[in-house]
């Protein structure tokens, strides 16, 4: 087909209606069009630059991005002075969208050098409308907006701004849709994100993540695990299951499975050696995964469960749907069944009416469990958020104090705990050359924890054997054993 001297408007007319075949229609559409911008340039290739902000389903979906844009002939750089640059946005605590704001100045100055360039935003922050207003008011120079239920349209949407020229934005509230089978590419050759679910459901009252990324919906255990089963085939050993609450995976299906048969079948699969997931809410952490995760030798000895306060009271006003002894018990069971695993969480500091009691239940509750690592946050008001509206939302010099106090106390502990496995054997994933030391490479244990150590560049990918010499607090050095 003849897509040079095609309008977009002709060329929606001849695309195919159903997907993913018309994304594939737009991403050759796109490739004529850039084609001849650059001929025209002069310039060899055009480039394209993603900045990712925010949690893994963030980067996964940007590896869809950059599967696409690498469709359309663009090739990646680390520089932002790129003919497309996109930021795929959070929105999850204030200061993410300031460092957005903060960075459009800066990318305008490299448009104006740049006549070819454009400038795309997409992610949870785009799925507030007072952001989408302020960027049509005053960041004109914006080429594409779209949201996190569509990203599998940005080819289309690449399309209708190489054509009309103008500002393309195109947000939706929301989808029951899951497009399978668009191209991406993976930042790492053997380690993988695998989306199990989207949205979610649980409306903590202090959380944006259910406006901005909708209701819940599960993948078809089917297409997971052929999802999986490629990316085995193409050399992937580790996955990561990804849902912001993989507990409750598989509910909303026609045929409900539970997360951990889907985790017993995903065990299965040949060639796969290491199975992580994120994100456990607590609530719902059932006896059932908690045997799957124990009879398997593939999933990781890794847990990350967010406590977010430990007071009962904080946790009912959150709406987390469980008490500050429900997780110490749901802590003992995990440990009971797997000694050896390591427990990570996330803490908010100064949710509306956290008083010192309050955050002293946070702190006994840290003691108590002694994670391996906490992320400690200070609570930001979020728009729309049930908890913005509460009262008595906590000064900052109160919070600070707590928040310096809390991570004094989560940093002594992790350092404590993190070098259990000192003088041990373990199993190391090796990811990636150490830039800091010569010869030196960085891979992880089952548990998370990472291990530097001397070791050549062509083990990246393999699972080796390193005695852990020294601990490190948050790490270990290493030696490689045969
Ligand atoms: N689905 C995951 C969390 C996703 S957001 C879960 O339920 O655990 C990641 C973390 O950001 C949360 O665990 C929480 O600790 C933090 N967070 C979310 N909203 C926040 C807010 N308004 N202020 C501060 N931290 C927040
Ligand atoms: Fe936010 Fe709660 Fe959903 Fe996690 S479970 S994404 S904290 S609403
Ligand atoms: Fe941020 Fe969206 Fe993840 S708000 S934490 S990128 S789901």
């Amino acid at each position: 087909m003849n897509y040079i001297n095609m309008t977009y408007d002709e060329a929606c007319h001849y695309a195919p209606t159903e997907e993913p075949a018309r994304q594939y229609f737009f991403m050759e559409y796109c490739k004529a069009l850039i084609g001849k911008q650059k001929e025209m340039s002069g310039k060899d290739s055009f480039t394209f630059h993603i900045a990712t902000f925010g949690c893994q389903m963030n980067s996964r979906d940007s590896e869809k991005l950059q599967g696409i844009l690498e469709a359309i002939g663009f090739v990646e750089t680390d520089s932002e002075e790129a003919d497309f640059v996109l930021y795929n946005t959070c929105t999850v605590r204030e200061n993410a969208n300031q460092r957005v704001y903060g960075r459009l100045g800066f990318l305008n100055s490299l448009k104006k050098k740049n006549p070819n360039m454009m400038i795309s935003l997409c992610g949870c922050m785009m799925q507030e409308e007072e952001v989408v207003a302020k960027i049509r008011k005053s960041y004109r120079f914006v080429d594409i907006i779209f949201g996190t239920h569509n990203i599998f349209k940005l080819a289309e949407l690449m399309a209708e701004r190489l054509d009309k020229k103008k500002m393309v934005v195109d947000i939706w509230n929301g989808t029951d849709r899951i497009v399978e089978d668009l191209p991406t590419d993976r930042k790492y050759s053997f380690k993988s994100g695998v989306n199990i679910m989207f949205g979610c459901n649980n409306f903590c009252s202090y959380c944006i993540v259910p406006y901005v990324r909708g209701r819940e919906r599960s993948r078809s255990p089917k297409d997971i695990v052929e999802e999986i089963k490629k990316l085995s085939q193409d050399g992937v050993i580790e996955i990561m299951l990804l849902g912001q609450n993989v507990n409750s995976y598989g509910k909303n299906l026609d045929e409900p499975v539970s997360f951990a048969d889907l985790l017993t079948q995903v065990d299965q699969i040949e060639g796969l050696e290491r199975i992580r997931f994120m994100t456990s809410h607590p609530k719902d952490l059932s006896d059932e995964l908690i045997e799957a995760m124990k009879n398997s030798k593939k999933v990781c000895r890794h847990l990350h469960l967010p406590l977010q306060s430990g007071s009962s009271r904080i946790l009912k006003a959150m709406n987390r749907s469980y008490t500050k002894e429900q997780y110490l018990e749901l802590v003992e069971k995990i440990r009971t069944a797997m000694p050896d695993i390591s427990l990570t969480t996330d803490i908010i500091v100064g949710f509306p009416g956290e008083t010192e009691e309050d955050f002293l239940e946070t702190m006994d509750v840290v003691k108590k469990v002694r994670f391996d690592s906490a992320f400690t946050f200070i609570y930001s008001k979020r728009t729309g958020t049930p908890a913005a509206k509460m009262e008595s939302q906590i000064p900052e010099e109160v919070i600070k104090d707590r928040f310096d106090r809390l991570l004094t106390e989560v940093q002594k502990i992790s350092s404590e705990v993190c070098g259990r496995d000192e003088h041990t054997e373990q199993k190391v994933l090796v990811e990636e050359v150490n830039d800091h030391g010569e010869g030196l490479l960085t891979g992880r244990l089952s548990n998370n924890t990472t291990v530097h150590f001397k070791g050549d560049p062509s083990l990246i990918g393999k699972i080796v054997n390193v005695y852990l010499e020294e601990s490190k607090g948050f790490y270990y050095m290493g030696t490689l054993r045969p």
